[in-house]
């Protein structure tokens, strides 16, 4: 129900509004006698929309416009007037009112006014995820068996509203499995918010989580809506749930089996509509044995599980990533797109990634992008530097980052289920074309050395 704050000196007017505004329009209706205690109250409770009188002793309207947009109140006001003085009114709508109706106006006339104005703020809210959607999304590249029967497994549960837990190694591409789960699932068009547990102090996990009332604590100037309440209607994806302290692992599963929130320092409700993923790069089970994590949680969790397989698992989706990773990199950094050498490509199917996933081939293709000044990138090739780089300890860390990692012994088994840009590459890899480059130089003389991810680290602020 959406919550309107109706602002009037006159009492009698402001009640009577409030009355008419609950009866035709349904709304949860809440009144402030003042500009002083209308701002008060915005910073107490969740208003939807504000209904605003212009002419108030002390703090007027305008005032309150400005004060508004001072401290970030973005929900919709229309004012409302009774002088039938349509220039105030302007100055209004110039100081952020959303539009004005005059008192005299039927409450039909005003409802539809007010549904107008929700709508509109939706449809913001909607652009702004559709943007950032844009912006971070990518799509799950892969036609391997293991990256098909993922897509399968993400169509059987997307639709449905029960968490869902998903399971994989760091880097392995956990976010966006979440974020397909989000676009395939009953509401797209709503919020995809992520929270990393791992990544807020512990103290800080709950007021994350679950927001805070005005005067929850020292500080607590004004209502904060936590992230349940920002994922309403749309997906909370909480990203290394492992790392959830345990009040708050506690707090999480009343949350789940009752479906609605407390905000802290409050004893209000409010109903979730947030559908919950959540996801992890420890063996939960593990943790719930060493007494880390609560099994009640875990159980509750681990109805749908999604495994991320690992790139070790999928080495035939390689050229189909490369060029991928290639393709977006080169945008980002508004370069002209690149190929890759066939003997690069190939070393990079070979490559032994027992400990590494797609971010460090992500990685290695931005570095091969920054170090090739042609348009065609190439690594080491087997036959340069015999003995140079690549020993066996040097595989066990993973490949060196100025240059494609040597490939481990006996080649892959590249399945060529791939689009016609990874069939031209893995055609290459094949051997076809196969040679020395011209940027070899440089890129082996002077990429800059660069450290490896830890497997079970966190997301780097660079994510
Ligand atoms: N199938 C895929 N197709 C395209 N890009 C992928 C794929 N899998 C992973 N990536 C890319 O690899 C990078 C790592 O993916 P993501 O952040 O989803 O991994 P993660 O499993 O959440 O890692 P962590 O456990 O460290 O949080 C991202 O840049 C992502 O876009
Ligand atoms: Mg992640």
């Amino acid at each position: 129900m959406s919550a309107i704050l109706v602002v009037d000196d006159v009492p009698a007017m402001a009640e009577q509004y409030a009355y008419d505004l609950k009866r035709v329009g349904g709304y949860d209706v809440l009144v402030a006698l003042s500009g002083r205690a209308a701002l008060d109250l915005l910073e107490r409770e969740a208003v939807d929309c504000v209904i605003l009188d212009l002419e108030m002793p002390g703090m007027d309207g305008f005032e309150v416009l400005r004060t508004m947009e001072r401290r970030g109140l973005r929900m919709p006001v229309l004012v409302y007037t009774g002088t039938g003085n349509y220039d105030r009114c302007t100055e209004a709508i110039r100081l952020g009112a959303r539009s004005f109706i005059d008192k005299a106006e039927p409450m039909e006339r005003v409802v539809q006014e007010v549904e107008h104005a929700l709508e509109q703020q939706r449809l913001a809210g909607q652009l702004a995820a559709l943007r950032g959607r844009l912006d971070s999304e990518a799509p799950l590249v892969g036609a391997s068996p293991a990256m098909q029967a993922l897509k399968d497994a993400i169509g059987r549960v997307a639709k449905i509203p029960s968490p869902v837990l998903i399971v994989g190694e760091s880097g392995s591409g956990k976010e966006l499995v979440a974020r397909e789960l989000h676009r395939l699932g009953a509401n797209p068009a709503g919020p995809f918010i992520a929270l990393n547990a791992a990544a807020i102090p512990e103290n800080l996990v709950e007021d994350e989580l679950f927001g805070h009332e005005r005067g929850a604590f020292t500080g607590a100037g004004a209502l904060r809506k936590g992230a349940f309440e920002a994922a309403s209607g749309g997906t909370l994806f909480l990203d290394e749930i492992g790392e959830l302290p345990p009040a708050a692992q506690a707090k999480l599963l009343r949350v789940i089996e009752q479906r609605q929130i407390t905000r802290l320092g409050g004893n209000r409700t409010v109903a979730v509509t947030a559908r919950v993923v959540a996801a992890t790069n420890r063996d939960l089970e593990a943790e719930v044995r060493a007494g880390r994590f609560r099994d009640d949680v875990y159980f509750r969790l681990n109805v749908h599980v999604v495994r991320v397989p690992a790139l070790r698992e999928r080495l035939s989706d390689i050229p189909a990533l490369v060029e991928h990773l290639l393709m977006v990199t080169c945008a980002r950094f508004g370069v002209r797109p690149k190929t890759v050498d066939p003997a690069a490509l190939d070393c990079l199917m070979r490559y032994d990634w027992t400990r590494n996933n797609v971010r460090e081939l992500r990685n290695v293709v931005e570095r091969m992008i920054i170090a090739t000044d042609g348009e065609t990138m190439c690594g080491e090739h087997p036959r340069r530097r015999p003995g140079k780089r690549g020993s066996a300890g040097e595989r066990r860390r993973g490949p060196r980052t100025d240059h494609i990692p040597r490939p481990q012994g006996g080649g892959g088994a590249p399945d060529h289920r791939r689009s016609p840009g990874a069939q031209r590459l893995a055609h290459h890899a094949d051997g076809a074309g196969a040679g020395p480059c011209r940027s070899c130089e440089p890129l082996e003389d002077h990429a800059p050395p660069q450290h490896q991810p830890r497997i079970g680290s966190r997301l780097s602020a660079a994510e």
